[in-house]
């Protein structure tokens, strides 16, 4: 049986941080799968894990120095940055994901990184303030932007007594992400790393070349007065992936956004608009699409009236706040008898009942498939960096997937509709 990985070659990049130890299992994984590993480690992983472990577990010989005239001589740094499929960084330290993202050349491992054209996947680990820090956001949305895959960081206990995003995905989850990477990686350019930036104009390719897929994203706002306004939590980080993916995937996209403070995914035409009416708007306009995906947390209710200037508190109770019942984008699009996209694909929030309610739902709206997600306090999706999703068919049939980073579910997805598009 051929293994998933077979006779793909990884350049594995270990980074400098207490989640060091997980990437010689993650060597294991990779090996397990049938893929060559090539271990890379940069002076601070060295403080964690030896070059000798690495290179045992790989059965390749570790790579350590970019000074190192023996190893210069013999295979050099350009090679590295060659002679594989893909390059790995896991754990993609904060310092090392700054120096990717500025072009940093001062040590073996950056120098890989900028030398590259592999496609690049980074699983980022660090203390949850390291992660949330703006810096960090700011380079990792750098390193998206120029086609970078990441997976993780997940959510959970970390060191020091701390609770958030920060845990190294784990090992078994980003050889998931390097098999996806490498299924899906098409050199849209002489360069690889651009093969997660989309169908360029000149060159579409990919599985959806040509199809029109139409993705909304996001919250809506809707105001009360001219400074507060209705929201959810939602970060539109799902349909932007979603969005990024398709794009990948050769297809023309659209995206129709709410506010949202992430970079628009590459490749992909973007709508920003602030309320429901504004979204279905622009939805409509959109069409014709071959797929529509209804990712965005379209507020249900906006309020009855909007005031032109800002209500003031006066000491007596403030007035309720009366709401009337926003359209249903979802419903009207997959109820159309002319134009309606071949795939409609809503997404179901949901707090309680998961499953009962994506069901309920899917017969309600009349559309062909739910994707559903828990976001509640349990579940905890909303805004996060993870999702946990059920697909519910017409017939009520349910795929549960794993707890994954929402960039590979939107891959997932994605190869999921085209499959159902039979393309
Ligand atoms: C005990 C310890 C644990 C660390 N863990 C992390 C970590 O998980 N993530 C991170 O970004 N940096 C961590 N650091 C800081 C990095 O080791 C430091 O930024 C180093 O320069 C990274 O080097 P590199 O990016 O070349 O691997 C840790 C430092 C120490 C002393």
């Amino acid at each position: 049986m051929t293994r998933p990985l077979q006779n793909r070659r990884v350049l594995l990049v270990i980074g400098g941080g207490i989640a060091a130890y997980k990437a010689l299992d993650l060597i294991r994984r990779l090996r397990e799968r049938g893929a060559q590993v090539r271990p890379l480690l940069t002076k601070g992983a060295q403080e964690f894990v030896t070059p000798l472990a690495a290179a045992a577990l790989a059965g390749e010989r570790a790579h350590t120095d970019l000074f190192d005239r023996a190893e210069e001589a013999d295979i050099g740094h350009i090679k590295l940055a060659r002679d594989a499929d893909a390059i790995v960084v896991a754990p993609a330290t904060a310092s090392l994901m700054a120096r990717m993202a500025t072009g940093e050349s001062s040590d073996l491992a950056a120098t890989v990184l900028l030398a590259t054209t592999l496609p690049i996947l980074i699983a980022p680990a660090m203390n949850v303030r390291m992660w949330q820090h703006p810096a960090t956001q700011r380079n990792l949305a750098t390193l998206r932007a120029d086609g970078v895959r990441v997976v993780g960081p997940n959510e959970g206990a970390m060191a020091e007594a701390e609770f958030g995003p920060g845990r190294l995905a784990e090992p078994a989850e980003i050889a998931d992400a390097v098999e996806a990477m490498l299924a899906e990686a098409r050199p849209a350019s002489g360069f690889g790393f651009l093969a997660g930036r989309g169908a360029t104009a000149d060159a579409p390719a990919g599985p959806l070349a040509g199809r029109r897929i139409l993705v909304t994203s996001g919250p809506t706002h809707e105001p009360i007065d001219p400074v507060r306004y209705l929201a959810n939590r939602s970060s539109g980080r799902q349909g932007h992936a979603i969005a990024a993916a398709a794009a990948a995937a050769g297809a023309i996209v659209t995206l129709v956004s709410g506010p949202v403070a992430i970079p628009d995914p590459p490749g992909v035409q973007v709508v920003a608009v602030e309320t429901a009416r504004e979204m279905l708007a622009a939805v409509e306009a959109a069409l014709p699409a071959d797929l529509a995906i209804f990712a965005a947390a379209v507020g249900d209710w906006r309020p009855a009236a909007t005031r032109e200037s800002k209500i003031k508190k006066d000491g007596a109770a403030p007035a309720p706040l009366a709401l009337v019942e926003n359209p249903d984008i979802l419903a009207t699009i997959a109820g159309r008898s002319a134009g309606r996209p071949r795939l409609v694909v809503g997404f179901a929030a949901e707090t309680d009942a998961v499953l009962d309610n994506a069901r309920a739902k899917i017969a309600r709206k009349g559309c062909d498939l739910i994707v559903a997600n828990d976001v509640s306090p349990a579940g905890g999706v909303m805004g996060g960096t993870a999702n946990t999703v059920h697909l519910v068919g017409r017939d009520g049939h349910v795929e549960t997937w794993p707890t994954l980073d929402k960039d590979e579910v939107g891959r997932r997805l994605i190869r999921h509709f085209a499959g159902l598009l039979g393309a």
